[in-house]
């Protein structure tokens, strides 16, 4: 199993996002997770188009966009073109999953579909041959630096399970909580990708802690 960061630009400065971009694009972080919030699926709103071009052009890394509005379907070609290389959109926000699905794959990108923590991960049962990644949340969306709720742990280990019965490549993803005192352990749990916003960027050396995390 491959280990990847995904540094939340959330938790970056938008005075300096130029800047901040540019320190990611530098470290050993492979992504960059970017949370779109539109203050109706999550009570909080964050950015759009305007703010992932300008990441784009400042970072040659991929782009994992985490949508957190209602009706994706609506809005997940614009991503692509903005810059998005995956996308993610949550299962309980999403009408028609299957056509959301086709509409992200058309436009060029990868899929990938978020559960929040009250979903059991049987839901995606079918779902999981049409997808190339699970985000799980490990808080509730909306917010940056809470705390990694416990039983994400169990989810991703249950997730795994499912995947390699079923003879999958699914990547899973863990967003939400996460540092260096709980990565190793979700690591373990079966996750491939680590999302971290406040720990990176809230660390006095945000590439040493993105390589802390890769090795915790
Ligand atoms: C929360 C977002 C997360 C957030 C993580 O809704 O999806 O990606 O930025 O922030 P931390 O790592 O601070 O919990
Ligand atoms: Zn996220």
């Amino acid at each position: 199993m491959q280990r990847i960061v995904a540094p939340s630009m959330l938790s970056a400065d938008f005075g300096h996002l130029d800047r901040d971009t540019r320190m990611v694009d530098c470290s050993a972080a492979e992504w960059i997770h970017i949370d779109v919030m539109d203050g109706i699926f999550v009570p909080n709103i964050s950015f759009g188009f305007p703010v992932l071009k300008a990441i784009r052009k400042a970072s040659a890394k991929s782009l994992d966009v985490h949508l957190m509005i209602v009706e994706p379907e609506r809005y997940v070609e614009r991503f692509v073109e903005a810059g998005a290389d995956i996308v993610t959109f949550h299962y309980e926000a999403a009408h028609d999953i299957a056509g959301c699905i086709g509409l992200i794959r058309k436009a060029g990108a990868r899929v990938g579909i978020s559960i929040k923590p009250a979903t059991p991960v049987n839901v995606l049962r079918d779902i999981l041959p049409l997808v190339d990644m699970v985000l799980i949340m490990s808080v509730e969306p909306g917010f940056g630096g809470q705390g990694f709720i416990p039983e994400a742990l169990q989810k991703i280990a249950d997730l795994r399970a499912i995947v390699r019965k079923q003879g999958l490549e699914t990547l899973i993803e863990v967003d939400g909580g996460i540092s260096v005192r709980n990565a190793g352990e979700i690591y373990a749990a079966g996750a491939d990708i680590l999302v971290a916003g406040s720990s990176v960027f809230g660390a006095a050396d945000p590439q040493r802690e993105i390589l802390h995390l890769l090795h915790a």
